[in-house]
């Protein structure tokens, strides 16, 4: 088991409260435990020591009347065993230089029976100081024995006397086994209760969990966003810790909420202007276009003025292009920021995207008749919902990129399939491909190579970000896999639909 594993604060808590209280449940078991067997031995001690002074006693009375001191009445053991008194199971020995002359056990008839040799070798090995000693002895069990010295009689004569342990080992045995069964079921019974109580504190902890899981769920990094979620008032108790964390999650919600709402209103206020000062911008740029052609229309200038008058009006064509590139994505953005996802600016209507294929790509041709042009359509018309014109602009900027970045010779595909409910639209070229280092940010605005090729021709790089803005718009991707001699644009449109060719038209045909 790996011990660094998190465990869980309900199992940390359960283990905090379990593991003291199973520690207190053992040390009171073992203190009882030896409390009650040190009271059982001091009373088979007691009883021990009124078996010896019987045993002595009858032992000095029958060496009294019978010096010979012959075997007990039935002829097994000592004499002084079978005394009145004595109960079952006492033991009774006579050692005499360390050698067991008589030993017998009463059993349960009331007579004696003799021990066996190691048994009786057993009880030789007893120190004779009148001391209660343990000794193991086998089958017969153990046994509380006193050694004593008869010193009166015989020099070297010991007398052995002994009471079994079976019923105090068996008293033992059975506390022990109740302390544990006890003790094992008062640790579950707390367990369950533990648990329980613990589950219950822990409750309002995961609501305020699921509070911030939903939160966290929510697209907050942009649009008008809304964060109705709060944790319970309940779970709120400023004097409970859940209550605190919740407090403060809630203060967190309406601190980020109130940040959202003005950043929201700056950006909304931001593309506001963007929009109006390149609407603005519009009026000035078409006079200054118009004067200029009047201007030169009249002729009669001298050549300098002429060509001077004519870069005004280059540049003013230019600065017309960017600013109506300025404005649609201020309006796309507005529209996406407006949180309806697709931009409130674009049309809904069923754009065929086959129709719209085949007359982007031979405007292309005609701009740009070095190249070479191939479509790859599939036998029936694409149709997918969204704004014609804007869809128009898209396929545009990415044959104009081919136009424009690759050299003459170069071939472009445009490729139009489907893929479940979406419509795929790829252009490919052959030319040397986006540069590698502007790959990872070619949709971003104003994002361009620095090819001198690319300014001669009056890029501004904001094609890609436009197609990007739009593709969006109608909850499309875009994508693009560059190297040298195989660039891929890939726009993914959703929602697509095929209306089924007429059986006498001829699917259309692959043309360079
Ligand atoms: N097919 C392509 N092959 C090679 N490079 C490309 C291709 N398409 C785009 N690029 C690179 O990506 C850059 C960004 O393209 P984007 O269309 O956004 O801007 P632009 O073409 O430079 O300017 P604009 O389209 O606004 O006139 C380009 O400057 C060019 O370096
Ligand atoms: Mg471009």
């Amino acid at each position: 088991m790996d011990l660094r594993r998190p465990r869980s604060l309900r199992t940390r808590l359960l283990c905090a409260f379990l593991v003291p209280l199973a520690v207190v449940l053992a040390v009171v078991g073992v203190a009882a435990t030896t409390a009650v067997r040190g009271e059982l031995l001091g009373q088979v001690d007691d009883r021990l020591a009124a078996a010896v002074a019987r045993s002595t006693q009858a032992d000095d009375t029958q060496a009294d009347d019978d010096p010979g001191d012959g075997p007990g009445r039935d002829g097994t053991g000592p004499g002084f065993l079978l005394t009145p008194g004595q109960g079952d199971g006492t033991l009774g020995a006579r050692v005499v230089d360390g050698v067991v002359t008589e030993a017998a056990v009463i059993g349960k008839e009331g007579d004696g029976e003799a021990l066996t040799a190691a048994e009786a070798a057993a009880l030789a090995r007893v120190p004779a100081d009148g001391e209660p000693r343990t000794v193991d002895l086998g089958p017969l069990g153990a046994y509380r024995v006193v050694a004593t010295g008869d010193a009166g009689e015989v020099a070297g004569e010991v007398l052995v006397t002994g009471l079994p342990l079976a019923s105090v080992r068996a008293a033992l045995l059975r506390l022990v086994v109740v302390e544990v069964a006890a003790g094992l079921l008062g640790l579950l019974a707390a367990g369950v209760v533990g648990s329980a109580v613990i589950g219950r504190t822990l409750r309002p902890l995961h609501r305020v969990a699921a509070t911030a899981g939903r939160v966290a769920q929510l697209p907050l990094s942009s649009g008008e966003v809304r964060l109705p979620d709060r944790v319970p008032a309940a779970d709120t108790d400023p004097r409970t810790e859940v209550g605190r964390v919740g407090a403060a999650l809630n203060r967190l919600l309406d601190s980020v909420e109130s940040g959202i709402a003005a950043r929201q209103a700056s950006e909304t206020r931001l593309r506001r202007f963007a929009a109006d000062a390149s609407h603005e911008l519009r009026t000035p740029v078409t006079s200054i276009r118009g004067y200029t052609e009047l201007v030169r229309r009249r002729g009669g200038l001298p050549e300098e003025v002429d060509a001077s008058l004519r870069r005004v009006e280059a540049e003013a064509v230019r600065m017309s292009g960017l600013v109506d590139d300025l404005l649609l994505l201020a309006r796309l953005d507005a529209g996406a920021g407006a949180g309806a996802g697709a931009g409130r600016e674009l049309a809904r209507d069923d754009v065929d995207l086959t129709g719209l294929v085949l007359d982007v790509v031979s405007d292309a041709h005609a701009a740009g008749p070095g190249h070479r042009w191939r479509v790859d359509l599939p036998p029936g018309a694409v149709l997918v919902p969204g704004d014609a014109a804007r869809l128009h602009q898209v396929l545009a900027n990415l044959l104009a990129n081919v136009r424009t970045h690759t050299p003459p010779g170069t071939t472009a595909t445009t490729r139009l399939r489907t893929q479940g409910t979406d419509a795929v639209l790829e252009v490919a070229d052959d030319g040397p491909g986006v540069p590698e280092g502007l790959q990872a940010g070619v949709f971003e605005r104003f994002a361009r190579g620095d090819s001198s090729r690319s300014r001669a021709a009056g890029s501004t790089g904001l094609g890609l970000a436009i197609v990007t803005a739009v593709v969006e718009g109608h909850g499309g991707t875009v994508s693009v896999a560059s190297r040298p001699g195989a660039t891929v644009f890939t726009v993914r449109l959703p929602g697509a639909t095929v209306a089924e060719p007429d059986d006498d038209e001829e699917p259309a045909p692959a043309r360079a």
